[in-house]
């Protein structure tokens, strides 16, 4: 009895100090403030174990053909750059505001599965910046981002910048086209 109303005793205080850490406003929203070692550490488990486990249910279909490239890099190029940057290009002001951070997008592929890749950029990660792009876009599309991605980490900023000539860019990339 004793031990199970201590128990209960406990609860109600650390209830009543997360209300009062809430309330009094102690928590900072703000963007430019970093987040902890601790809410840095929690945040980025859950984000691991929660995509881990939805994306298992996914089976990736067979790898888009090779033609498909300019479409995939005119995808990648609209809708990821100008938080992730891409190669030899740095985020824009949108990517280099936001807490957490957009990490660079070379390394995805070595963190995430195909299937992971697929899931996180369909459903998005709730409060942070990455959106989801599910409602936008078809999964076909999506599949063709993701095969991108697996690509990336091979692209140089010479090959990025002459597939920008080739296929069309839009958004921050945007240069003058020479015709020669
Ligand atoms: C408006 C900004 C924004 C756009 C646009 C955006 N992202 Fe993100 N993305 C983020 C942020 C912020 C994170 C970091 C989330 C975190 O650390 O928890 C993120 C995280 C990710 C991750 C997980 C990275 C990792 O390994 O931790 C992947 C993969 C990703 N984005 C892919 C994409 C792709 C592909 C696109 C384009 C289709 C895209 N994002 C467009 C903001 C953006």
């Amino acid at each position: 009895m004793k031990i199970l109303t201590g128990f209960l005793l406990g609860l109600v205080a650390t209830i009543g100090a997360a209300g009062v850490y809430v309330y009094s406003g102690t928590f900072n929203v703000a963007a430019v403030e970093p987040h902890s070692a601790l809410e840095a550490w929690v945040l980025n488990i859950a984000l691991e174990r929660s995509v881990r486990a939805r994306a298992q249910a996914i089976t990736p279909p067979p790898m888009p053909r090779g033609q498909q490239i300019g479409q995939a890099f005119r995808l990648f190029d609209e809708m990821c750059t100008q938080c992730h940057g891409a190669p030899g290009k740095a985020p824009t002001m949108v990517g280099k505001g936001l807490n957490p951070p957009p990490p660079s997008l070379s390394k995805a592929a070595e963190r995430w599965r195909r299937a992971e890749l697929f899931w996180i950029v369909k459903n998005g990660i709730k409060m942070t910046g990455m959106p989801a792009f599910g409602p936008t876009h078809s999964d076909e599309d999506l599949w063709l981002l993701v095969a991108f991605l697996q690509r990336l980490p091979n692209i140089a900023p010479e090959e990025y910048n002459e597939m920008a000539e080739k296929f069309g860019q839009s958004g921050q990339s945007r240069q003058p086209q020479h015709k020669h």
